[in-house]
C-alpha cells in the first residue's frame, strides 16, 4: 500500500518534468511556459495546395471539405433523412411568470409511431411583443424543471445525472426545481423582445456509456438508417437541436431566421456541432465549450483529447480517440470548427477560473477563424491578444472572458442579448 503509494507520486513527480516530445501523453497542463510550440492546419488551404480565395470557394470546396473531416474524425454521421414533424401541445399557459410571459411545453416525437421517443421543449414568449420574435435555444443539463422554480413546467421523467439537484435514483423530483435557474435568466432574455426555448438532452440520449441503449442511437436507427457506432452522443444531442429547429418552422410564434443557439460546456460542443451541420441556426454561443468545442487540441493546456476520450468514450466518434496520442497529426482543431459557422455571427465565451476549457486557447481559435469571415466581407476579432476580463473585443465573431468558475452567468447572457441585439436590431 505505502510502496505503491511511493510509486505514484514519483510517477506523477516525474511526469511534471516531461519534455516537449512527450508532451502529448502527458495528462494535463497549466503552465503557459510549458507549452510546446504547435502548428494549426490552415483553414484557408484546400486540399490541393492552394488557399481559398472568396466566399464561393469556401461554400462550394473548403466548407465541405472541414465538415467531412469532422463527421470522420470527431462527430461521427450527421444524419439528414427528413423526417415528417410531429408534435403535441402539451401544455400553455398566457399568463405565465406573472403575466409576463407565455410558456409553452411541447412534445416533438421522433419516431413516426413509438411515441416515447420524443424531445420536450419549453418556450416562453414574452407577452409584450405581438409579431413573431427572434428565441435564443439551447439544451439544459438536468430537464426543463431545472431551468426556472416555475410549479407549471412538467418534471422530467428521463434519467438525469445523479448530482443533478433534487434528484433521487437519477429521477429529478420537485426539489429539483430551479437547480440551473442562474444559468437561465428568463426575464433578462425576454426584456429583450427575444423568446427563450430549452430541452434536456437527456430526451435523446442519457449522458452515460450504456446511454446508446435507450437513445435515439438505437431507437431512431432503422427509421434514420444509421447504426449507433456510425455516430455518437454528440452527434445525437446535435440532431436533437435540428430537429427542434423543424419545429420552430411549425410555430408562427417564433422568428425563423433569428433563432439564436447557446451552448455551455459539453452542450456547447454538441451546439458548435448542430450549428455546423444545420445553416438555420443563426447565431451561435459557445459559452466555454473548451476541449473539442471552441479551444485548441494543439495547444497543451487543460483538458486534452485524450483525457476527454478516456472519461466521455461515447461523446465522439471512434476515430477521435487514435489522436489521443498525436494531437500534432490531428487533421483539425477548434478554429476549422468555428469555420463552419461563418458567415453567421458567432460568440465565444470564457471564464478565468475555468482552465480546463483553456480560455487562451478560445481566444486564439475565435481569432483565427476570423480569416474565414473576411471571404464574406466580415469582421472578427482584431485584437491581437487575450482581453482583460469583462472586456468583450471582436465584431460579427465576439469574445470576453470573464472573472469566476466555468458556469453560464447573467454577465455572460448579458453579452449574448447584446450582441444578438446589434446583428438583428
Ligand atoms: C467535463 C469535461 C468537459 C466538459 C465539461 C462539462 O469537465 O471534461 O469537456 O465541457 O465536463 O460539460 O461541464
Amino acid at each position: 500500500m505505502i510502496l505503491s503509494r511511493i510509486i505514484i507520486i514519483i510517477l506523477s513527480a516525474s511526469a511534471s518534468f516531461v519534455n516537449k516530445s512527450s508532451a502529448q501523453t502527458y495528462p494535463s497542463n497549466t503552465d503557459e511556459s510549458k507549452i510546446p510550440s504547435y502548428t494549426l492546419p490552415d483553414v484557408l488551404k484546400m486540399k490541393n495546395g492552394k488557399a481559398v480565395k472568396n466566399a464561393q470557394q469556401w461554400d462550394a470546396i473548403q466548407r465541405p471539405y472541414i465538415y467531412h473531416l469532422y463527421e470522420e474524425i470527431q462527430f461521427g454521421r450527421y444524419p439528414l433523412k427528413k423526417i415528417p414533424v410531429k408534435y403535441r401541445m402539451l401544455e400553455k399557459d398566457e399568463h405565465a411568470l406573472d403575466g409576463t410571459a407565455t410558456r409553452k411545453q411541447v412534445r416533438i416525437y421522433l419516431h413516426p409511431t413509438d411515441t416515447t421517443v420524443y424531445v420536450d421543449v419549453l418556450i416562453y414568449l414574452p407577452n409584450n411583443v405581438k409579431k413573431a420574435v427572434p428565441v435564443f435555444v439551447g439544451y439544459n443539463f438536468s430537464g426543463n424543471n431545472e431551468i426556472q422554480n416555475d410549479p407549471g413546467i412538467m418534471l422530467t421523467q428521463r434519467w438525469v445525472p445523479v448530482k443533478s439537484r433534487g434528484a433521487v435514483n437519477n429521477r429529478a423530483t420537485d426539489s429539483s426545481r430551479g437547480g440551473e435557474a442562474t444559468q437561465w435568466p428568463v426575464q433578462e432574455i425576454l426584456s429583450h423582445g427575444y423568446a427563450v426555448a430549452t430541452a434536456y438532452y437527456g430526451d435523446l440520449e442519457p449522458d452515460n456509456a450504456d446511454g446508446w441503449k435507450t437513445g435515439i442511437r438505437s431507437t431512431l436507427k432503422n427509421i434514420l438508417k444509421i447504426q449507433p457506432e456510425e455516430w455518437d452522443a454528440m452527434g445525437a444531442w446535435a440532431y436533437g437541436l435540428s430537429r427542434i429547429m423543424d419545429y420552430f418552422e411549425k410555430d408562427a410564434a417564433i422568428n425563423i431566421n433569428k433563432v439564436a443557439l447557446i451552448g455551455h460546456s459539453r452542450l456547447g460542443k454538441a451546439a458548435l456541432w448542430a450549428a455546423a451541420s444545420d445553416k438555420r441556426f443563426a447565431l451561435i454561443v459557445s459559452n466555454e465549450s473548451g476541449e473539442g468545442g471552441a479551444t485548441l487540441s494543439k495547444r497543451w493546456y487543460g483538458e486534452t483529447v485524450k483525457i476527454i476520450n478516456q472519461k466521455f468514450p461515447w461523446w465522439f466518434a471512434a476515430k477521435y480517440k487514435a489522436y489521443g496520442d498525436k494531437t500534432d497529426s490531428l487533421p483539425i482543431d477548434g478554429h476549422m470548427l468555428l469555420s463552419l459557422m461563418a458567415p453567421r455571427p458567432l460568440y465565444v465565451a470564457s471564464a478565468a477560473g475555468d482552465t480546463w476549457s483553456d480560455p487562451k486557447g478560445e481566444f486564439l481559435s475565435a481569432k483565427e477563424v476570423g480569416r474565414v469571415y473576411a471571404l464574406f466581407g466580415k469582421t472578427g476579432i482584431e485584437a491581437d491578444s487575450m482581453p482583460a476580463l469583462h472586456q468583450p473585443v471582436g465584431h460579427t465573431v465576439r469574445y470576453h472572458i470573464r472573472a469566476g468558475k466555468h458556469d453560464v452567468m447573467l454577465y455572460d447572457w448579458q453579452q449574448y442579448l447584446q450582441f444578438a441585439d446589434k446583428q438583428w436590431k
